[in-house]
């Protein structure tokens, strides 16, 4: 019953030339890709934590859509339509143009702070078609790896070999054996890890346990750590919501935070930013005029999650019970699964935060059907996003 929602953003301002905009306060601009990330992100956030039973959530919703929008590519008809709408942007030009230049944009940032990385895996007796190696490659940086799914145990050793380098031993086993069924045709990974530093830190000796509301009546005692600074802030009466912006020292990324203003108002929260998106709100952020004072829980979440079932409760089934032509040569595959792992740890420093996200296509023929001095203080279940300008990286919750 403690509900604190903390929403931390991180963004990349990533804008064509007939849709961008200012706002006041912000040197970013909002895109029709960030407004579609964004929505995406609050759906995926609020379906994740009202299945889930820990509430303490974090997913990187932006490694889902990367995917997504790679399969598509091998995709026609009725799957084709309904990734795209799922993505949210108007068509499947627009939707493959965006998310090529925004993999563009994350897989050359500086290493240091931010990494995106995609593979594809093929079953070594099968082939990729011709064309959607060509995507992978060039729109989507990926590498391409021919890999033997009849030796699963040995499949999983390299991909977790993988994940371990590029989120520097942050995300160790993220598959194992039994991710891959024995018809698996390929496989589709992403990788996006974020290691970010206050841009002014949080003192330790500031650190101290404080109350955490749990409820109304409940409570928890928390190290908390505090700062007094001039911080972008913004209240939202109809939200329920006032929040804050912590930026980082890397140009762009900051940490977004939904404070609810009931002890018990993350749902509802939620509930109306799965509705409309962050972005709004998030740009009508302004200095207050006077300075901040913050009390925020440190905090460490880890979150693994098959996305299979919210997805299709979302309205994307047929990339699950309908078969793509165009990725392997001479074979329909299907998706069987979806699945996340991520992790966020928010300390005086900085923010560190990783998602592994994989998809693992079958050979259709071989599947069964799948079902288908301002106080602020964070004292109560809230959310959070990462963004890096406009982008929302990650979101999650945490509770207690
Ligand atoms: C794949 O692995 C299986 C089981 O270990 C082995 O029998 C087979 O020879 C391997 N195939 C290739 C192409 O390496």
């Amino acid at each position: 019953m403690l509900k604190i929602l903390l929403l931390v953003s991180l963004s990349v301002a990533f804008a064509t030339e007939e849709d961008e905009f200012f706002f006041y306060g912000h040197e970013y601009r909002r895109t029709e890709l960030g407004d579609a990330v964004d929505k995406a992100s609050m759906r995926l956030l609020k379906d994740l934590y009202e299945s889930s039973e820990e509430k303490n959530v974090i997913t990187s919703p932006l490694g889902v859509l990367t995917l997504l929008s790679l399969y598509s590519t091998g995709t026609t008809g009725k799957v084709k339509e309904e990734i795209v709408k799922y993505l949210g942007l108007p068509d499947y030009k627009k939707m493959t143009e965006s998310y090529s230049s925004l993999t563009e944009k994350f897989t050359s940032m500086n290493p240091d702070f931010l990494t995106m990385a995609n593979k594809v895996c093929v079953a070594s007796r099968y082939e990729l078609a011709d064309e959607f190696t060509n995507v992978a490659t060039r729109d989507y940086h990926s590498e391409v790896q021919a890999l033997n799914f009849t030796n699963p145990s040995e499949a999983a050793r390299i991909i977790n070999e993988w994940a371990d380098q590029k989120t520097r031993g942050n995300i160790k086993e993220p598959v194992d054996k039994d991710t891959f069924p024995p018809e698996t045709a390929a496989a589709l990974f992403n990788i996006i890890f974020f290691q970010g530093h206050w841009h002014v830190p949080f003192e330790k000796t500031d650190t101290v346990d404080k109350k955490f509301h749990l409820s109304a009546t409940e409570s928890v005692d928390k190290p908390t750590m505090h700062l007094l600074q001039s911080l972008f802030y913004h209240e939202d009466r109809e939200l329920g919501a006032r929040m804050i912006e912590l930026p980082y020292k890397e140009e762009g990324f900051r940490m977004v935070i939904v404070l609810p203003d009931a002890v018990d108002g993350l749902s509802a929260v939620l509930d109306k930013l799965a509705q409309k998106g962050m972005l709004e709100d998030v740009f009508a952020m302004s200095p207050p005029g006077q300075d901040v004072d913050i009390d925020m829980p440190k905090f460490e979440v880890k979150s693994k999650f098959n996305l299979k079932n919210v997805l299709v409760k979302e309205g994307l089934s047929s990339i699950f019970n309908q078969p793509a032509e165009e990725i392997v040569k001479g074979q329909g595959v299907e998706v069987s699964e979806v699945f996340q792992e991520a992790f966020v740890k928010v300390d005086e420093e900085g923010a560190t935060a990783g998602a592994f996200t994989g998809v693992v296509l079958v050979a259709t023929s071989l599947l069964s059907q799948p079902p288908p001095p301002l106080p602020f203080k964070v004292d109560r279940p809230f959310l959070y996003a990462i963004l890096h300008q406009d982008i929302v990286l990650f979101v999650g919750t945490y509770t207690h």
